[in-house]
């Protein structure tokens, strides 16, 4: 019915030196995991029907990097729809990355494929991208466009986790502050609720609640690690980055994570 690629958190730099110095921790140059990515993709055999990239396409909201990620995503054949995370230029990413046609840089949007219902929700524009807060007009749009849904399954995809996870710095951090009230609107639907897709906090994980399974695919780059009591974000050097493929048959949903080779 529907298959396709879930990567996040490319963090595209033209810096060759780039890297997160509060970290304290040596970690590759992102491109490299970007290269990675592009050539386990061509490598897999079997056809997606898209690619589905959560957010922080680049690492800097700088032309220069928009222009290394339009060269790199190039590389790509199959269609591409993004969605920016709080690393982007909204503006840059539409500007220098939209084709007009096999790639798309979706925003509060709803797209129809294959009879399934993408849904996404867009931070860019809300006040602090890192701990957003969704104003309730952005709220009433995605209940509407839910509403709009009537057949098929649903799939929702973000750039942040909607629901606190038990981990302080993603709950407090890294978190849509007000991302309940979406989950209590798909729980109304959640027969029909394939999964909700999201970055941002770097790391595989799968949460469940009241029905609706939640997956967060781990960056091209390098991973966080979360664990409980945890108040501060840290890397996950031992974890490679990597990518999943998600799979939606019937009312079933199938995620497989993929790792990529050490940078
Ligand atoms: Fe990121």
């Amino acid at each position: 019915m529907l298959t396709f690629l879930h990567i996040s958190d490319t963090h595209i730099s033209a810096d060759p030196e780039y890297g997160p110095h509060w970290l304290r921790k040596p970690l590759a140059q992102p491109n490299l995991g970007v290269e990675s990515l592009l050539e386990a993709i061509n490598r897999l055999p079997f056809a997606v029907d898209f690619i589905l990239h959560t957010g922080d396409v680049c690492a800097e909201p700088e032309a220069e990097n928009y222009h290394l990620a339009r060269e790199l995503l190039d590389r790509l054949e199959q269609p591409l729809y993004l969605l920016p995370g709080n690393h982007d230029s909204a503006q840059m990413t539409r500007e220098m990355l939209a084709d007009g046609e096999r790639r798309q840089v979706l925003g509060d949007d709803h797209k129809i494929i294959n009879g399934c219902h993408l849904i996404t929700v867009d931070i860019s524009g809300a006040d602090n991208p890192l701990t957003p807060t969704l104003p309730d007009g952005q709220i009433d749009h995605f209940a509407a466009q839910l509403n709009e849904a009537q057949e098929g399954p649903i799939l929702v995809a973000a750039h942040h986790p909607f629901l606190p996870t038990g981990v302080p710095w993603i709950d407090d951090e890294a978190r849509i502050q007000n991302g309940e009230r979406l989950h209590e609107l798909l729980v109304a639907r959640r027969e029909r609720v394939a999964g909700v897709f999201f970055g941002h906090i770097h790391q595989v994980a799968t949460s469940y609640s009241d029905g609706i399974t939640y997956n967060c695919c781990p960056s091209t780059w390098f991973n966080f690690t979360g664990y409980p009591g945890m108040e501060s974000a840290d890397a996950d050097l031992d974890t490679p980055g990597g990518f999943n493929l998600v799979m939606i048959r019937e009312n079933r949903s199938f995620v497989r994570r993929y790792s990529l080779p050490p940078a």
